[in-house]
């Protein structure tokens, strides 16, 4: 019987800079939570609604350089409100298992601390645009943008912005996670990919077990 705050589902979140090899993670727990019997749903923000995919495209666009900071966190937030309210609430109330790139954090960490608009603030927005939505775990995938950006190919509009504001927003996730390490699983992604997948695994067995 699982008893988390998002019962009778679980959610889970990959979170990190650019390049830090999360969508690896998140497939390579997705088909390991699969192959256990769960039911898995694998998501991505921004986008995993057609209406939060179609604003996903507005934020990414370099066209759009220049776009303001507030109206930024706002279509982020919206994008979020969508996904939350038409894709992840329904499934945890099924009882599934949830996995998704990116959350609040990325919020948090790229507008709140990266375009200066405050922590709090920018938290509080995200927890108003879903009623309150928050992942059991989030697995930070922590690595030197000037190794996670040299993975990119073609950046968009946010990986366009200089190596100082990449680190400004990776001190920010380092920063969210050690405020809450119940849960956080904090990791150093320059380790080998499988070795990550492996630790990843036994702390969310634990979750799914204890749950
Ligand atoms: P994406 O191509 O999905 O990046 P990645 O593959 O690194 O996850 O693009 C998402 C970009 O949007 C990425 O640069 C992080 C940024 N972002 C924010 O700035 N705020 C947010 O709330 C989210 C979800 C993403």
């Amino acid at each position: 019987m699982i008893e988390g705050p998002n019962a009778p589902g679980l959610f889970f979140v990959f979170e990190g800079g650019e390049g830090a090899g999360k969508s690896t993670q998140s497939a390579a727990l997705a088909d390991y939570l699969a192959s256990r019997g769960h039911t898995v749903v694998r998501t991505r923000e921004p986008g995993g609604t057609p209406a939060a995919e179609a604003i996903r495209g507005i934020l990414l666009d370099p066209a759009n350089t220049g776009l303001d900071d507030r109206a930024e966190a706002l279509l982020f937030a919206a994008s979020r409100g969508d996904h939350a309210a038409r894709v992840i609430r329904p499934a945890l109330q099924r009882g599934d298992i949830v996995i998704s790139d990116r959350f609040m954090d990325s919020s948090v960490a790229y507008q709140g601390v990266g375009r200066d608009l405050g922590l709090e603030k920018v938290a509080e927005l995200s927890l108003w645009a879903t009623g309150g939505l928050r992942p059991d775990l989030t697995i930070l995938l922590d690595v030197d943008p000037q190794i996670g950006l040299a993975r990119v190919v073609g950046p968009d509009r946010l990986e366009s912005e200089p190596l100082e504001w990449h680190r400004r927003v990776r001190q920010g996730f380092l920063d969210i996670a050690a405020t809450d390490p119940d849960r956080y699983l904090v990791l150093d992604a320059s380790r080998p990919a499988e070795d990550l997948a492996v630790e990843i695994t036994v702390v969310v067995e634990g979750l799914v077990q204890d749950a």
